[in-house]
């Protein structure tokens, strides 16, 4: 056990250099085959209501994946009452048994691999090396939240003291809890909201991002096939209106959110406009991350750092590096670097092992990026733009590399949230400059530094309220239990997902005296 009581094992990987490791994954992900899934609104006293639209997958625009019924603000209301009588019994089963429930979808998980890996490469465009981290993600929060239940939530604490009666400290679930995540996770951080909250004895309901209701289904199924009722946990595929119905319910005991940060601002004023109970919000955000690069840095490795943090998953993290800070008497040696390195990413069907990067989430997201680098063209120096997939996959919604060098920082001015890395040069002697100008931006989830000066990284660490701070590595990719991830100010609220912290916030503390 480690200092917090952690005794799990990280789920394990695929072997990608092994071909018949590789093999293994994609002749079972061939087995499946679209359209998959019919989504609709899941949970106890709930009816499928409204058309079936269909979800097609971003890589082509016309492979149907499956469909979807989004639910309506009156399901959504629906689905918190139902859920307050499931919590009832839920918060009250003893620990072992909701733990062994999470457990068990963690197993499930691992036994449907191959079919999640197909809808998450189609309906998300995530290719298999970012689709295998995402199930072990995933498989990990269950197991760690699971394994923190376990360790928090039973019998409660004596304390000591003077009192002479029996004092007893616990934690109990607060009620219903409200799930929104993001596309961009569909899975790690759909079921990392919903584990968290149910292992603190919560009824969940969840409203999946519109753009992957599909994963979102098929997990929810698993999760009734694990254990958890049907009155306990409710899906709700659906759009703002959903969101907005469920945050503003009155009988609402907390809220967890994934997504940008107009979006938790708009949550927060919804819940401290209500004259109600005063609920918790956790919000995680995003960031314009920072990386910064001095003269000692090694620069084959900064190369490979920055091409993953930067491009992997079509910069669709939120921890994805945006501003590359690299001092000048390095720039143009690295830049030339970069920009080789950024020409052998190969774009085109996640499901291929030979492609490093997949479509973008939706026509709105590209054009958005599309319209960004646009605008950097006019007045600052694009180094690199890559290209996109041709023939079947031409209609796509692709966004190749980019890399564009700024002429001051402050010309990014907000997070672009796709493959569009900004560098920037800065004069040796100007650090505390740029670490002004990183705190500047109010955001603080990631940020990465590269140096061999133990100084300057200390100074860098110690200046900078960022919530993940990673030294001479890639900046993605944070592991359940061994690097919790969240940030602050603009960035979230905290507490960190897969961290010691994080189940306080959806539970209640209750301090039981008896007079013996
Ligand atoms: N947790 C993810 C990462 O670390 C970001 O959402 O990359």
């Amino acid at each position: 056990k480690d200092l917090y009581g952690d005794s799990r094992q990280n789920s394990e990987g695929v072997e990608f250099g092994c071909a018949a490791e590789r093999n293994l994954l994609t002749s079972g992900m061939a087995k499946t085959t679209a359209p998959f899934t019919e989504a609709a609104p899941l949970g106890a006293g709930l009816k499928p209501s409204g058309d079936a639209n269909p979800v097609f997958a971003p890589m082509d625009g016309s492979t149907k994946v499956g469909t979807v019924r989004f639910a309506d603000s009156e399901t959504a209301r629906l689905a918190v009452e139902n859920a307050q009588k499931g919590f009832e019994k839920w918060s009250r089963r003893p620990v072992e048994e909701r733990a062994a429930a999470i457990d068990k979808v963690g197993d499930l998980l691992e036994a449907n691999r191959d079919r999640l890996m197909t809808i998450l490469s189609l309906e998300a465009g995530k290719c298999l090396t970012d689709g295998i981290a995402e199930i072990r993600e995933a498989v990990d929060f269950c197991r760690y939240y699971a394994a923190e239940a376990r360790n928090l939530f039973g019998e409660g604490k004596l304390m000591p003291g003077p009192t002479g009666e029996e004092n007893r400290y616990r934690y109990r679930g607060r009620g219903v809890f409200v799930c929104i995540s993001p596309w961009n996770f569909p899975l790690a951080i759909f079921l990392g909201q919903i584990s968290a909250a149910l292992m603190a004895g919560n009824a969940v309901v969840a409203k999946p991002a519109e753009q992957t209701p599909l994963i979102a289904y098929e997990t929810a199924k698993l999760m009734y096939q694990a254990g958890i009722p049907e009155d306990v946990f409710y899906l709700l595929p659906g759009e703002g209106d959903v969101g907005a119905a469920l945050t503003s319910h009155p009988a609402v005991a907390g809220v967890a959110f994934t997504g940008s940060t107009e979006t938790a601002w708009l949550i927060n004023g919804t819940l401290a406009a209500k004259r109600g109970p005063i609920v918790p919000l956790v919000a995680e955000t995003g960031g314009i991350n920072a990386m910064i690069v001095d003269a000692t840095a090694l620069p084959e490795q900064v190369c490979d750092d920055v091409m993953m943090s930067a491009f992997r998953s079509a910069g669709q993290r939120c921890s994805a590096l945006r501003l590359l800070y690299v001092q000048e008497d390095v720039a143009d040696h690295l830049l030339d670097m970069l920009e080789g390195a950024a020409k052998e990413l190969s774009l085109g069907d996640p499901r291929l092992p030979s492609t490093d990067i997949g479509p973008v989430i939706d026509e709105e997201a590209r054009d958005n990026i599309l319209s960004h680098v646009d605008d950097m063209k006019e007045s600052q120096k694009l180094r690199y733009a890559g290209k996109t997939p041709h023939g079947k996959l031409a209609n796509g919604s692709w966004v190749a590399p980019h890399i564009i060098e700024l002429d001051k920082a402050e010309a990014l001015t907000r997070e672009v949230f796709g493959p569009v890395l900004h560098v920037v040069r800065y004069k040796a002697g100007d650090l505390d400059k740029v670490l002004n100008q990183i705190a500047g931006t109010g955001y603080g989830l990631t940020l990465g530094v590269h140096s061999r000066i133990d100084a300057t990284v200390k100074k860098v660490v110690d200046r900078l309220s960022v919530g993940n701070v990673y030294v001479n590595r890639n900046t993605i990719g944070a592991v359940v239990g061994t690097q919790p991830f969240g940030g602050s100010g603009l960035s979230g609220t905290g507490p960190k997902a897969g961290g010691p912290a994080y189940l306080y916030r959806f539970a209640l503390e209750q301090v039981v005296s008896i007079n013996t």
